[in-house]
């Protein structure tokens, strides 16, 4: 089979657009690795502090808060993606490709459930689902303590989960970089840092 992978295809302008993901694309990938790392620490980080602590209140609120800030980045990542943003030519061909699509539709669903259990065990919890004090959204529905439970048990070990595969993720793109240096970082960073 020929290889047309994006890396591999010789005589490309170093600015050709098939190469590379778009202004929107890259800037929606980067906050959401941002939003990802701060929340998840910010999980790890009440832990620390007694239980009923007004810090403590106060590190939870901050995640649910960033949380809602989150969900629209997400819906405008998932929206963007399906509309108008642009998709290049894969980085790589075979089961690399395969892989590195599985582990993207993989990361997309795990993130989109993460926040719809974040929400719902919110909800659970009885706490305001509130943006930094300016607005509440109501629950819907009431929910049992089992529910609760649930909710809680399954957002804990999806952010492990979806730590563990963009690490995972991200170890592949540096590997490209450095060992492989084919250019497939280059192609998700802004068109300053991408160089030749
Ligand atoms: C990828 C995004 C997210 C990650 C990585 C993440 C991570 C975490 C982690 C590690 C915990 C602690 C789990 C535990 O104690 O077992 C947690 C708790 C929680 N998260 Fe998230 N979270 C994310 C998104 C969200 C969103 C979008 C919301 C809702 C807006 C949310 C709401 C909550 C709530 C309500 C708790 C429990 C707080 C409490 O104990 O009262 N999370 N999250
Ligand atoms: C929580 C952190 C991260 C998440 C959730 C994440 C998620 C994703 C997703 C879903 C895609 C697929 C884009 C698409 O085609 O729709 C992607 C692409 C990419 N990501 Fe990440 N990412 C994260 C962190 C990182 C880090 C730290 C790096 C670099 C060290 C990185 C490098 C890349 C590269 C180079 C691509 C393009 C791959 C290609 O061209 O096939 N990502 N990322």
């Amino acid at each position: 089979m020929p290889d047309n992978s994006a890396a591999n295809i010789a005589g490309m302008a170093a600015g050709d657009e098939r190469l590379h993901y778009d202004r929107v694309e890259i800037a929606l990938h980067w906050t959401t690795a941002a939003f990802v790392a701060v929340l998840w620490l910010l999980g790890q980080g009440w832990g620390y502090l007694p239980r009923g602590s007004d810090g403590r209140h106060a590190l939870q609120d901050l995640h649910v808060s960033l949380g809602l800030l989150f969900t629209a980045v997400l819906a405008a990542r998932i929206l963007w993606r399906l509309g108008p943003g642009r998709r290049p030519l894969p980085a790589t061909t075979g089961l690399a490709e395969v892989a590195a699509k599985l582990v993207h539709y993989l990361l997309y669903v795990l993130l989109t459930g993460q926040v719809v259990l974040g929400w719902l065990w919110r909800w659970a919890n009885h706490d305001p689902l509130s943006l930094f004090g300016l607005f509440t959204i109501p629950s819907p529905a009431a929910f049992t303590k089992a529910q609760k439970t649930l909710f809680g048990n399954l957002h804990g070990t999806i952010a492990n989960v979806i730590l563990i595969l963009a690490g995972l993720h991200a170890a592949a793109a540096l590997f490209h970089h450095f060992a492989l240096r084919d250019g497939v970082l280059r192609r998700m960073l802004p068109a300053g840092r991408r160089g030749r």
